[in-house]
């Protein structure tokens, strides 16, 4: 009797355990995994090195704050949005990984300190120490290669911390031993604001087929290499033939103004050449377009209807016309809201927004998605708001 007890429970137990397995397939786990492991909503990373790579910039290496979890992988170009805390203002910024895809075991970013006119990045250079954990999003940013449409002949044009996706692109070349024909021109001001340069021109002096060109702006007597602004006639100099040629610029706002104009009396076709704006735009009011009647310091209404836990709330923060409303949000420090955000360039769309009402302006190079155009949405990191505004905030 005791016998055919045990036999049923265990039957009814393999009963329920085939029943489980039906429900739940085995690869229906398996996917769920591999899409985590490519697209992490969130990552957590353990800084574990800081390096002064020159006056104002820091290199940081982080590996995975989960032991249970890798990095996820990404393609060299590729941004993280670093996500911090400072003093109560929950934010973020994009920086470009410069680490090569090959060796996930770390990602690396250099952070170019913007000073007391900074934020974000004069918190990271100034305050994160090795062992801090912070939050960062999966890689984004479209500024990559791509194997159908952009040959093998590359060409790299960086000002200032716009390096960084380009050091990524290199060190992948160059460790992999691949076959581009690359021409890497980065230009800045002095020799004391070159970072990466022993090393670029360290792969170039050993890789026959990376050609360096640092120029500078302002050298001093000594400098032998380039001097000057990154020109049509300096390209065509160091690229020689530029026909069939993908270009990559990444650079702050003015340059890449002066850079399209160069581009123009080169005549390459707008479908081989990818642009990245970085750092961000100083001062807006100088911009193209920006209505020449609203000042600096012009301050408006801006009025929030958003919802958490399941309530309706409405609070109203005063803004000022010259900062990206993302961050006069952020400023206000309203618990609970927070927003969801990675490119602050209008990019990746994590921030759209619901309009309700408003006048806002936002810089002519940005391209909003059609989507967002049509049905209202506006992205508040790029967003200036002119008049007194009206928003529906979806927190994350
Ligand atoms: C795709 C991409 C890649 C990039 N890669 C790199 C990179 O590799 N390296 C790099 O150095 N940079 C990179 N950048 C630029 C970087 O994301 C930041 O924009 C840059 O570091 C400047 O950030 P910041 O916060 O210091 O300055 P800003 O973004 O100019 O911040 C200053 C602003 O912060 C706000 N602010 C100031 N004080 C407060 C406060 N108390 N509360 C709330 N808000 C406040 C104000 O709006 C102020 O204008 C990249 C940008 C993009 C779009
Ligand atoms: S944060 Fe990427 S579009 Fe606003």
């Amino acid at each position: 009797m005791f016998k055919d007890v045990k036999k049923f429970i265990t039957i009814v137990r393999g009963q329920k355990y085939i029943q489980l397995m039906q429900l739940e397939p085995r690869y229906h786990d398996g996917l769920n995994y591999l899409a985590e492991s490519l697209h992490p909503r969130r990552q957590i990373l353990k800084v574990t090195e800081i390096l002064s790579i020159n006056y104002n910039t820091k290199a940081i290496r982080f590996v995975s704050g989960n032991p249970k979890k890798e990095l996820a992988p990404f393609r060299a170009g590729q941004y993280i949005g670093v996500k911090v805390d400072i003093d109560g203002v929950h934010t973020g910024r994009a920086f470009s990984l410069v680490s090569s895809p090959n060796n996930l075991a770390y990602y690396e970013i250099a952070v170019k300190s913007m000073g007391k006119n900074g934020f974000v990045s004069t918190h990271l250079c100034n305050d994160l120490k090795i062992g801090d954990f912070i939050e960062a999003t999966e890689p984004l940013g479209r500024l990559y290669y791509n194997p159908i449409f952009h040959g093998n002949k590359l060409v790299f044009i960086a000002g200032g911390i716009g390096i960084t996706p380009f050091m990524s692109m290199v060190r992948n070349i160059y460790e992999r031993g691949l076959e581009f024909e690359v021409y890497f021109l980065f230009g800045c001001l002095t020799e004391k604001d070159l970072v990466f340069h022993e090393e670029l021109s360290d792969m170039a002096s050993k890789c026959e087929n990376i050609h360096y060109y640092p120029i500078l702006s302002e050298p001093s007597d000594s400098w032998a290499g380039e001097r000057g602004f990154i020109s049509n006639d300096l390209i065509r100099k160091l690229v020689g033939n530029i026909d069939g040629a993908m270009y990559y610029v990444v650079g702050p706002d003015p340059m890449l103004d002066y850079l399209r104009e160069q581009f123009d009396s080169l005549d390459v076709p707008v479908q081989r050449i990818t642009w990245e704006v970085n750092p961000p735009i100083s001062d807006i009011t100088k911009t193209i377009g920006w209505p020449h009647d609203i000042s600096k310091e012009h301050k408006i209404k801006c009025k929030i209807n958003w919802m958490t836990h399941g309530v309706k709330k409405t609070d109203e923060i005063t803004v000022i016309s010259s900062e990206p409303l993302l961050n006069s949000l952020e400023r206000a420090k309203i618990p609970g809201l927070i927003l969801k955000h990675a490119c602050r360039g209008g990019e990746c769309a994590f921030c759209r927004t619901n309009l309700i009402k408003g006048e806002y302006f936002v810089p002519q190079n940005v391209v909003i998605r059609k989507g967002d155009r049509e049905h209202g949405f506006i992205h508040p990191c790029v967003s200036y708001p002119l008049s007194d505004i009206e928003i529906e905030v979806y927190t994350n």
